[in-house]
């Protein structure tokens, strides 16, 4: 493969663009819809050009770096050449969008790192470990392993239909979890502890509770007041946050439920204090 280009100089592109340039990688052209943000992507990238979307759509390799609502659009009024690859990055919006590209020949997938944006100089370091979601014919496949490969990311292949599944499941364990720090920032700020007390006190408690759910799985690592059948504690739990907020109490008693199937499967708690847990968050009077 002698040439990459992105189109879409965001935070995904520029950030993905730097890493396989790192990698040895020939990144060679970034454009986007604003020039000025291809030529600042560019800066620090040897041999690599800022150009219009229209140049860097005859790559051997292109990367739609563009946001989802984008890429169908983006796609059909390129000129695309039989036998490159066009891949978006994108875990949810199916590969299909790339339709008209396909139509001219190229052929089609996706390349999704599974990885949070957000900050290019922390993402850099954390895409290796991380995974990537794949999916294109076999020759494109094997172009995308080799990728993976050159940024020592985990590929996934993932079936044709599954992106929307794959990346609304995936949310839980990744973006969705800074809803939760926002709740525990909200109840602890009723007493006083600022947003970067609660933040800097629970990184371990939360690193430690993923990494042992990882290790043994959700259900043999549950603790907690669930886990023990400890009715009252939860009971004091609710009283508090709805003094705080109706919402709040609703969402951990959402969240109590899911604990109680994992508590279930666990299989440490008698059928009375499963009952009990189970009336209290169904906001009936606990029987124990
Ligand atoms: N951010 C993440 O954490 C993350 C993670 C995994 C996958 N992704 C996927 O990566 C893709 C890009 O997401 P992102 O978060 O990087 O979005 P983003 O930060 O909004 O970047 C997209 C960039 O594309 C440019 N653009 C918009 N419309 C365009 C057009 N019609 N033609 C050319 N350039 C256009 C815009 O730059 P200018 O207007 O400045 O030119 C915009 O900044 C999406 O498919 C997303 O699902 C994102």
């Amino acid at each position: 493969m002698q040439s990459i280009s992105f189109i879409g100089a965001g935070r995904l592109g520029t950030t993905l663009a730097i890493a396989l340039h790192r990698a040895g990688m020939p990144v060679t052209m970034i454009a986007s819809r604003n020039p000025a943000s291809a030529q600042q992507a560019v800066s620090g990238l040897e041999g690599c050009r800022a150009v219009t979307p229209e140049q860097a759509a005859s790559a051997d390799l292109v990367f739609l770096t563009v946001p989802d609502d984008e890429i169908a659009a983006t796609a059909a009024r390129l000129p695309w050449r039989a036998g490159q690859y066009v891949v978006h990055c994108s875990g949810a919006s199916e590969v299909a969008l790339l339709e008209p590209a396909a139509r001219a020949g190229a052929i089609t997938g996706g390349y999704h790192p599974l990885q949070i944006f957000s900050d290019p100089q922390r993402t850099l370091a954390l895409l290796p470990g991380s995974t990537a979601g794949i999916e294109g014919p076999p020759a494109l496949e094997q172009q995308l392993r080799l990728l993976a490969a050159k940024l020592e990311m985990v590929p996934m292949l993932l079936p044709p239909g599954s992106r929307a599944l794959y990346h609304g499941g995936g949310l839980f364990a990744g973006t969705f979890l800074l809803s939760m720090l926002n709740e525990a920032v909200q109840a602890w700020s009723a007493f006083g502890i600022s947003e970067e007390q609660t933040l800097r006190a629970l990184l371990p408690v939360a690193r430690g509770t993923l990494e042992t759910g990882v290790a043994k799985g959700p259900a043999a690592a549950l603790a907690g007041p669930v886990s023990r059948g400890d009715v009252k504690v939860v009971q004091r739990h609710l009283q508090a946050l709805e003094k705080l907020s109706t919402e709040q109490a609703d969402f951990y008693r959402q969240l109590a439920q899911r604990q109680l199937q994992l508590a279930r499967k666990n299989g440490r708690l008698q059928a009375a204090q499963l009952d009990a847990l189970q009336q209290l968050i169904d906001n009936k009077t606990p029987s124990a």
